[in-house]
């Protein structure tokens, strides 16, 4: 036996809520083979199983009865070229921004406007981690993944992880069945600059490149995120807490007619996508602190732990800033961040 359970963790450090919970058992798993010695182990298949990457998406709300299976695969290479692209394979483990910088400095384009997002490799495909323009689905090629219950590899095409706005099939009818080992990325040699987003615009006129490159839209979104959005290794936090809501296109219209300046953007003919942090700011819930928790000053979307919060705490709070919602503008929130 090389492998470890631990028993009676600490999650603290392992969620970038820093909610404290406990996990009941806990693996760090380097390799494939790890996993498979865990299958082994009798009475491990039938215990409940979470698999954890950086734990910048989940709220603990209880202790945690089970086995955790954090993922530490390693490795980021180039596996292939052609005329166009870059093949390029990280293992799921790596975290995502590490990932991202690496492509930036190799001139790998595709993954520049999703730099500085925290949590795992792993973890970016499962919801379809988006940011400035672009998800994750733009620059997939596919995705290995080892089947829990009966220990094989299975490769997930494009289509086959029907991926849509924060949704895969990892969230849907796959749920729990698998852990993702590596994920395959087809990156362009020559870049397309997506500079669409507000935002970026006026950052890269402050920053006068000379001429464009990925290194420069990366900074730009570096900066963006860096003065909105709290850092979790200072403030607790799991990035947007909720979902941009889609909502009919009548009630988006009567929002519109009251409300001039509300960010709605048409998906189709019969549904619009809302900015929920508009609706939460509106309902005055931007840099409200209530208890341990709130809003935050700067991007009402992302939920704040100032410090002691529990899970369960967090969780009322953020059903209290639903129901304000619901009651103002009858729009019902989903919440983004997995809840365990
Ligand atoms: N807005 C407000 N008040 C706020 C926050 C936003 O009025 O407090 C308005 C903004 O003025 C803007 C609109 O809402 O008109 C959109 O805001 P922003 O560009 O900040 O993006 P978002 O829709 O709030 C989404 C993602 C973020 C991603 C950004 C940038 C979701 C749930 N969130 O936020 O992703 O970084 O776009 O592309 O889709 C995450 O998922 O954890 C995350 C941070």
């Amino acid at each position: 036996m090389s492998i470890q359970i631990s028993e009676n963790i600490s999650l603290r450090h392992l969620n970038t809520f820093g909610i404290e919970a406990m996990a009941e058992k806990y693996l760090k798993f380097n390799s494939l083979d790890d996993l498979q010695e865990w299958r082994e182990i009798p009475g491990m298949l039938k215990s409940n199983v979470l698999v954890l990457g950086g734990g910048s998406n989940i709220l603990f709300t209880k202790d945690f009865k089970g086995v955790i299976l954090h993922n530490q695969l390693h490795g980021i290479e180039l596996i292939e070229e052609d005329e166009n692209h870059f093949y390029v394979r990280s293992a799921a483990g790596e975290p995502w921004d590490s990932f991202v910088q690496l492509c930036v400095k190799n001139n790998w384009a595709g993954v520049e406007n999703l730099s500085l997002i925290p949590g795992s490799v792993g973890a970016a495909p499962m919801q379809n981690i988006g940011a400035y323009g672009v998800e994750i689905k733009d620059v997939f090629h596919s995705l290995e993944a080892f089947h829990i219950q009966e220990g094989y590899l299975k490769t997930f095409d494009l289509q086959e992880c029907k991926f849509g706005y924060r949704e895969s099939v990892f969230k849907g009818s796959e749920k729990g069945k698998w852990i993702i080992s590596s994920v395959t990325f087809r990156l362009l040699k020559r870049p397309v600059f997506k500079t669409n987003y507000g935002a970026i615009q006026e950052e890269l006129e402050k920053l006068r490149p000379d001429r464009l490159s990925i290194s420069d839209i990366s900074r730009a979104v570096v900066n963006i995120r860096t003065s909105k959005l709290p850092n979790p290794a200072i403030l607790g936090n799991a990035g947007s807490f909720f979902e941009n809501p889609v909502v009919s296109m009548e009630l988006a219209n009567t929002i519109k007619q009251k409300h001039a300046d509300a960010p709605i953007y048409p998906v189709n003919v019969e549904v619009a996508k809302v900015a929920a942090g508009w609706l939460i700011e509106k309902c005055g819930w931007k840099g409200k602190v209530v208890g341990n928790c709130g809003m935050h000053a700067k991007q009402a979307l992302v939920l704040v732990n100032y410090g002691g919060a529990t899970g369960a705490e967090v969780l009322a709070f953020s059903e209290q800033v639903m129901s304000s919602v619901f009651e103002t503008f009858g729009v019902q929130l989903k919440r983004e961040v997995n809840i365990v």
